[in-house]
């Protein structure tokens, strides 16, 4: 079969490559793949700056973000025959760590975890690939396609519920969301929070064009330019970019008790702000900055709700491409208008 492969860590190797058919040590279930949606994870593997290739092997098969059509149930499953799945990304440490044995692998603690198409583990972007039950995610089947945002879904579903739980230390009623990126991240993140009633914000550095319209469609308002310069300060910050000085106005923007939740995987620093000031901004106001990373089945579960009560036709303008297989090099590329590139390996 054919599946898109790179050699992580060693730019410019990703291949669309015939490779053998999953092995059964795999999972008992036999999928096969409909689409696999591109994240920037996926471009920073292919641009060897991330990633890890099964021990023992060079090559890693890309994808995290997935959807596919069971073929094969397996012995001991309750999937059927035609039900659309997708895959939940981490599998626990080996040790396991106490996050890891309690079914918290996103929370693992000593970083051995191994991720499907990133750290380890083969990825979905193969025709057909076979998943543990107990990580197959049934995906309600009037998303169609649109099923394929599952996994960025339940990255934002994560997110929130670490800002609602750290909020819980002290009486806290957030009304207003600020989500600085509207990426696919950044967009998905609006749509949940305006599904949970709260006054959305999206802020951005384009002016015009299809961000500024999705954001005004979910009701929610959408700005340009500095976070320093809007007219409120947020209870919540749900920061998508991963630059640090959108990080850095964030915290100091951020209202008193007000929490930062920082999702976007960034590099370099600051150069402009002192870290004491940043510090000091949260301390005299008592805010709490949270990293989030990956999601546990909870967030799944959750996540397939939340995407199922957003508005389809608003979610279908979030997927701006989609690319054959076979085209996998336009697929990881970064184009101007982009939201989120999808790769279509069959219908649904
Ligand atoms: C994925 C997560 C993963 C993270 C770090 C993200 O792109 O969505 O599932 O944990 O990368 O590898």
């Amino acid at each position: 079969m054919k599946a898109i492969t790179v050699e992580p860590k060693k730019p410019g190797t990703v291949r669309f490559e015939d490779i053998p058919e999953p092995d059964v040590r795999e999972g008992s279930v036999l999928v096969e793949a409909i689409a696999a949606a591109v994240c920037g994870t996926d471009v920073e593997i292919a641009e060897g700056k991330y990633g890890w290739a099964p021990p023992g092997k060079t090559r890693l098969v890309l994808g995290h973000e997935s959807l596919g059509r069971v073929i094969d149930p397996g012995p001991n499953s309750s999937f059927k025959k035609g039900d659309l799945v997708s895959g939940i990304v981490r599998r626990p440490d080996p040790v396991p760590c106490p996050n890891c044995a309690v079914g918290e692998a996103d929370m693992c603690r000593n970083g051995q975890y191994t991720e499907r198409g990133i750290k380890e583990i083969h990825g979905f972007m193969s025709e057909r690939w076979r998943i543990e039950p107990e990580y197959a995610v049934k995906v309600d089947p009037a998303l169609g396609i649109l099923g394929v945002l599952l996994e960025p879904t339940t990255v934002i579903i994560k997110a929130l519920e670490q800002v609602l739980a750290v909020g819980q230390r002290a009486f806290w009623e957030p009304k207003t969301v600020l989500v600085t990126g509207a990426g696919p991240i950044g967009l998905l993140a609006a749509g949940v929070a305006s599904l949970g009633g709260y006054e959305v914000h999206v802020l951005d550095r384009v002016e015009s064009g299809l961000k500024p319209d999705l954001v005004r469609a979910l009701g929610a308002t959408y700005h340009s330019g500095s976070v320093l310069d809007l007219g409120f300060e947020p209870d919540v910050i749900v920061e998508c970019t991963g630059v640090g000085s959108v990080i850095g106005d964030s915290v100091q923007k951020v209202g008193a008790g007000g929490v930062v939740c920082l999702t976007g995987v960034g590099a370099g620093g600051i150069a402009s702000r002192a870290v004491a000031d940043v510090a000091a901004a949260a301390v005299l106001k008592n805010n709490v900055i949270v990293g989030s990373v990956n999601a546990n089945k909870r967030h799944w579960y959750k996540a397939n709700d939340r995407l199922g009560r957003l508005d389809r036709k608003w979610l279908s303008r979030l997927i701006t491409r989609y690319e054959k297989p076979e085209n996998f090099k336009y697929a990881l590329e970064r184009k101007p208008d982009d939201i989120k590139v999808v790769i279509q390996f069959g219908e649904v």
